[in-house]
């Protein structure tokens, strides 16, 4: 897995949001609720460490609602606001209204003292990060809506930073630069992979497939049989042969992250037969499954599924 352009972008990217920090109240941090701890970059917690901070599950749609919930009290007994949203379908789950009216209970100490001094209505000011794909753009414009209005850049903020204005009472400063995540680990590298935050051209089609099926396989061999008509017990087997730490957040990835398993192979192949793909002289297609296997993991056809959960 190549991470050699991790640091030199991240760099850059540390040095603009940390001039930043002295101009913003809270940090709404979005991750992707089916890999909170994955799709989040560390680096936040040094930059923002003395600020009120937000951690929003974006894509709860996709991710179980149960294992959601423990990771909202999770977040929560760590001192961060949390809440569950989805920015796709924002109207219906009304995750930006929730935000507000939290925002609002966040800063209500400091704009009571504010009018103690006579300063009223100085907007709330937040700034939203998270890596890319996570939704962020999704969610900016459903938060900005169409009153949202993209405005001048302020004295001592770098040309090109973009302040939203949300309704009178907030300010939202957009991440400058982009935020890496942080996949110089194996596993947080698949689970990114996995569910679109990282270039698909990291690892090939086969291959993040055959992560993908050991990773289903040993949350619930159901979630491929039920689709797929298959039997998951060859893999399954595999897995759990080499599974003794017992903790539940270790998901086995047998072999080589460049090398897929044979076992998971196999399983591939025989989803490609259950579908009837096959080419010139009955040989299944395993790039066409592989890529069928993906999208519809990543559309939530397989159902709601969390790639991690708290201990
Ligand atoms: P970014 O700015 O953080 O890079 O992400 P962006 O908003 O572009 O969203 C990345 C993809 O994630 C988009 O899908 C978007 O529709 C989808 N998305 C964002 N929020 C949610 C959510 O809460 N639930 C679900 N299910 N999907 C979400 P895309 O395939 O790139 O585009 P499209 O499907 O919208 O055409």
């Amino acid at each position: 897995m190549d991470i050699q352009w991790y640091p030199g972008h991240m760099t850059k990217t540390k040095r603009m949001l940390l001039t930043q920090m002295g101009l913003i109240d809270v940090v709404i941090e979005l991750l992707d609720a089916r890999i909170p701890l994955s799709s989040r970059n560390p680096d936040i917690d040094t930059i923002a460490k003395d600020k009120k901070r937000v951690l929003l599950l974006n894509k709860a749609d996709l991710a179980s609602e149960n294992i959601t919930a423990r990771w909202e009290e999770h977040f929560r007994q760590m001192g961060f606001f949390t809440l569950p949203v989805n920015a796709k379908d924002n109207k219906k789950t009304g995750g930006t209204a929730k935000l507000a009216a939290l925002l609002k209970e966040i800063m209500r100490p400091k704009v009571e003292s504010q009018k103690k001094r006579g300063r009223i209505n100085a907007p709330i000011r937040a700034m939203i990060v998270g890596i890319p794909n996570v939704g962020k753009s999704t969610f900016i414009n459903q938060l900005a809506g169409r009153a949202g209005t993209i405005t001048a850049d302020k004295p001592g903020v770098t040309r090109g930073r973009q302040w939203i204005k949300v309704g009178s009472d907030f300010d939202l400063l957009d991440t400058p630069g982009v935020l890496w995540p942080k996949f110089d680990d194996q596993q947080v590298g698949i689970r990114l992979a996995c569910t679109g935050a990282i270039s698909d051209n990291v690892l090939d089609k086969i291959t993040l497939a055959t992560h993908l099926l050991t990773l289903l396989t040993d949350i619930d061999p159901a979630i491929i049989e039920k689709r797929y008509r298959v039997t998951t017990a060859s893999l399954a087997g595999a897995a759990s042969a080499t599974d003794e730490s017992g903790t539940s957040n270790e998901v086995n990835v047998p072999g080589e992250i460049n090398t897929p398993s044979e076992a998971a192979l196999q399983l591939l192949t025989d989803i490609g037969n259950a579908r009837g793909f096959k080419m010139k002289g009955g040989v299944i297609d395993l790039e066409r499954t592989a890529i069928i296997l993906i999208d519809e993991f990543r559309g939530g056809k397989l159902g709601r599924i969390s790639l991690e959960w708290p201990e």
